[in-house]
């Protein structure tokens, strides 16, 4: 069992600072996701966590032990890419027993770590399978066999599925979430820009933006209560709406409110004598079968975006008056921190 504890971390390539300070502390047997936007730093975090990448000032522990100037083969940790190099002339076998063997592992051993792993992530069938005679899922999961073998403390993930396709990006995502349950004590640190994987199989989320740490909590922390305007838009899909308070709303907001945000799911057809949140013309109606998104145009620069439950018979051009639950409402202040949040830290 490993925690990771990152603190004041900052990276700079040449004068250009990527990580402004990091403080993190991960605790043993945690599955944490780092997401964000491309270009915000996380594949650069993961890599200084692994030894692939120099750290620029501040510490990382492993286990209690400072690792700033330790080798990746010293670390205790195993990382998977998005780039699942295989060896094309070897077996599944082979691929996933390669270190143990060049780490002098006697071959019983071996044949037993590839054994287990293989069948932790149902590749049992397919040991003696060359990679292309695999799917892309398949061969993400001989790599992601190759890391396991090798009974690492600390799991590093780099957004193993963005090399899928939809349907086995989704298989493999639940073959992850698997192996998290059959290795629980193994302390997992997965890198995504998809906020559907980060909230799938997150305990914790880190939400990432420009080298900042924006909020750090449980998926449902980020999606209840987001600590500002980027957590709350880059969270949640469809994207909560924001609107300037003047635009969108009537009444009953905090005088410091500079913005009012709901999620797309939140909003309903405001019932009869009900006073809406928003009126506007429809201008767009996406027929989902368990969902009707509509696009309803109520003077702001954006449409609004509301997710209806079920099908509903709405056309472009009618008007239609929205309403939400206020405590679906939230509030953000002029510099785009939320102020709910705001109130309950002090
Ligand atoms: N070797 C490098 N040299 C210079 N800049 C780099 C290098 N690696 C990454 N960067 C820059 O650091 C920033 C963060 O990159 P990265 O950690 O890969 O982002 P992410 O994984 O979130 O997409 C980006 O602006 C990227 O251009
Ligand atoms: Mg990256």
């Amino acid at each position: 069992m490993s925690e990771v504890t990152i603190r004041a971390v900052t990276k700079a390539y040449g004068n250009v600072q990527v990580l402004h300070g990091i403080d993190l502390d991960i605790s043993a047997g945690e599955f944490v996701v780092f997401v964000g936007p491309s270009g915000c730093g996380k594949s650069t975090l993961l890599r200084m966590i692994a030894g692939l990448e120099a750290i620029s000032g501040g510490t990382i522990a492993i286990g209690g032990t400072v690792v700033n100037n330790v080798v990746p083969a010293k670390r205790g940790i195993a990382m998977v890419f998005q780039n699942y190099a295989l060896y094309p002339h070897m077996t599944v076998a082979e691929n996933m027993g390669f270190g143990l063997k060049l780490a002098r592992i006697p071959a019983a051993e071996r044949e037993r770590k590839v054994r287990e792993a293989a069948d932790m992530l149902q590749l049992g069938d397919y040991l003696d399978r060359l990679p292309r005679q695999l799917s892309g899922g398949q061969r993400q999961r001989v790599a992601i066999g190759r890391a396991i073998v090798r009974d690492p403390k600390v799991f590093l993930f780099d957004e193993p599925l963005s090399n899928l396709d939809a349907a086995l990006r989704v298989a493999t995502r639940v073959e992850i979430a698997r192996l998290k349950q059959k290795l629980p004590d193994t302390t997992m640190i997965y890198v995504t820009h998809d906020q559907v994987e980060a909230m799938t199989l997150a305990d914790r989320i880190v939400v990432l933006n420009g080298g900042r740490i924006e909020q750090v909590g449980s998926p449902l922390e980020l999606y209840e209560a987001p600590a500002n305007l980027f957590v709350a838009r880059f969270i949640g899909s469809p994207a909560m709406n924001v609107v300037d308070i003047a635009a969108g709303a009537r009444k009953g907001n905090p005088a410091a409110a500079a913005k009012l945000g709901v999620r797309p799911e939140h909003l309903r057809i405001a019932a009869a004598g009900e006073t809406p949140l928003f009126s506007g013309t429809v201008s767009l109606v996406e027929q989902l079968g368990e969902v009707t998104i509509l696009y309803v145009d109520i003077g702001a620069a954006e449409p609004l975006v509301a997710k209806l439950e079920g099908v509903r018979r709405v056309s472009p051009g009618e008007t239609l008056s929205l309403a939400a639950d206020a405590g679906k409402i939230h509030h953000f202040d002029a510099s785009g921190i939320r102020l709910r949040a705001l109130a309950a830290a002090s």
